[in-house]
């Protein structure tokens, strides 16, 4: 088989990448080694920038978004029983938009299939070969047979365990890495968010956050010991924790049955260059942020928007200074919004440095709480500056 653009993985970077250049009449392929159904019913974080939305709005993939997606305006931070709104579309004029990341999968897979796009599920063995030569080629199996799929180019959208970033030999990779002794437990729960607006509270028992995916499904999260099990984690427990690490006066945590958990640990990871010949990393395949700023979807649809716009002037124009200038560009988004996920976990969970930590951690959130620049830094960083203007 041939294709223009050979694309590994076909989680939010890979679909939007293959939407992208679907529509732009860019021939690719998508290979997924998981099954339709399993990627479909992945949850993951479920908040998407300004830039996301409008991008999936120009890609004509955001009927359901339109109708199904929540539309918010702040965020609530909680400390102590005492409430800070930041108000995000009044500092940034930017908002926000709660709607499931797997929902934007299916979305994108939907509207890429329905196209003619050619997409593959199931596939095993995949391997990358030749990325630095002109006749880059992708190896796998699909059903019990050997395939190899010849590309101008490769799209490594493979996330944080795939296998494409191996392909940029070590003396030319540089990863960075720092692992939080933390991790949050997240649950999703049929019941009425007792909020308009996601809260992230601070408390001595560690961080925990509010949020929701529509009028009758809560999102909730709790910081827990990285070595902590699910086993360990009862309904009750949970709740009760819930209750305690949000509480406010007169209010409650709306209870309701849990239909899904899990324990998502909690990192900071960025693969330097994102390009290696014929081969572009983007989204969870070359850099991970921890959730707490929900950047993991929006870093990738910013790589895969960039990359998408330097394959459409090299096959449009021949030129590659936008390929050229990708690892870079997109570089910068990718550490911006390190720094800032970094912040707000530093800024709200339980860390290692005991009463010292709390009483800055403290200090920081009554610093949000008085001055307009600090929320407004913490705004515009949380709504995603806008895309960079020159492409
Ligand atoms: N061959 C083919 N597909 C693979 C391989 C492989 N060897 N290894 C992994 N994959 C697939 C995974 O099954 C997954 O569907 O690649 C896809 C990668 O998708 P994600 O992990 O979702 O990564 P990405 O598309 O970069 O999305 C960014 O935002 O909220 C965050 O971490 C969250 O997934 C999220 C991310
Ligand atoms: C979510 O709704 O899953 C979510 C929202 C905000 C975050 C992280 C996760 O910071």
């Amino acid at each position: 088989m041939k294709t223009q653009v050979g694309i590994v993985g076909a989680g939010p970077a890979g679909l939007t990448l293959a939407v992208l250049l679907q529509g732009a009449g860019i021939d690719c392929v998508v290979l997924e080694n998981r099954s339709r159904e399993y990627v479909e019913k992945r949850v993951r974080a479920g908040l998407l920038e300004h830039n996301t939305v409008e991008l999936l709005h120009a890609i004509g993939v955001a009927d359901r978004l339109n109708r199904e997606g929540l539309e918010h305006h702040g965020i609530y931070l909680r400390r102590q029983g005492q409430t800070l709104h930041v108000p995000m579309t009044e500092l940034t004029g930017r908002r926000i938009t709660i709607y499931g990341q797997q929902e934007v999968v299916k979305d994108l897979i939907a509207a890429f299939l329905e196209r003619g796009g050619r997409l593959r599920f199931e596939v095993s063995d995949v391997r990358v070969e030749a990325v630095n030569s002109s006749n880059p080629r992708i190896s796998y199996t699909e059903g019990r047979q050997a395939q190899e799929l010849e590309c101008d180019v490769i799209a490594g959208c493979d996330g944080f365990h795939g296998v494409c970033r191996a392909a940029i030999p070590d003396e030319i990779r540089t990863e960075y890495e720092f692992v939080y002794p933390f991790s949050w437990l997240g649950i999703l729960a049929e019941a009425e968010p007792a909020t308009d607006e996601l809260i992230y509270s601070w408390h001595e028992h560690g961080f925990s956050l509010y949020s929701m995916r529509s009028s009758q499904v809560s999102r909730l999260y709790i910081q827990v010991g990285n070595d902590e099990r699910l086993e360990e984690w009862p309904d009750e427990r949970i709740w009760e924790e819930l209750q305690l690490r949000h509480a406010s006066e007169g209010w409650r945590v709306n209870e309701g049955p849990i239909f899904e958990r899990g324990v998502t640990p909690m990192r900071s990871f960025v693969a330097e260059p994102l390009r290696y010949g014929r081969l572009f990393l983007a989204g969870d395949a070359a850099h991970i942020v921890p959730p707490t700023g929900a950047k993991g979807l929006n870093l990738a649809v910013n790589d895969v928007r960039l990359l998408a716009a330097g394959l459409v002037q090299w096959y449009g124009t021949g030129s590659s200074e936008r390929l050229d200038d990708y690892s870079d560009t997109a570089l910068r988004r990718v550490w911006r919004a390190q720094d800032f996920s970094n912040y707000m976990t530093q800024l709200l969970h339980k860390l290692d440095g005991g009463e010292f930590q709390q009483q800055l951690q403290l200090s920081r959130l009554e610093y949000l709480s008085r001055s307009r620049a600090a929320a407004c830094s913490l705004a515009e960083n949380y709504v995603g500056l806008p895309a960079q203007p020159d492409f």
